[in-house]
């Protein structure tokens, strides 16, 4: 892999932002599910079902030969 050219990814962290549950990726729909009050999040973090108004807090991140680098 080209170091120069790393492949860009977005690192999520996994706590709801309605009262700090972890969420779980469900790869079926193809988004976040808080197991506590139910909300959804899209694989960017966004918002797609409440209760949580926030999105999930996202870090830039990359891949560098067989690392992932995040920036927190
Ligand atoms: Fe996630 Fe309430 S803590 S929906």
């Amino acid at each position: 892999e080209d170091p120069a050219n790393p492949k860009k990814v977005l690192a999520v962290n996994p706590k709801c932002t309605h009262e700090g549950c972890d969420v779980k990726w469900s790869a079926g729909e193809k988004k976040y599910e808080c197991p506590c009050h139910g909300a959804d999040f899209a694989a960017d973090g966004k918002v797609l079902k409440g209760p949580a108004s926030k999105a999930l807090a996202t870090y830039p991140a990359k891949i560098v030969g067989d690392r992932i680098l995040v920036k927190v």
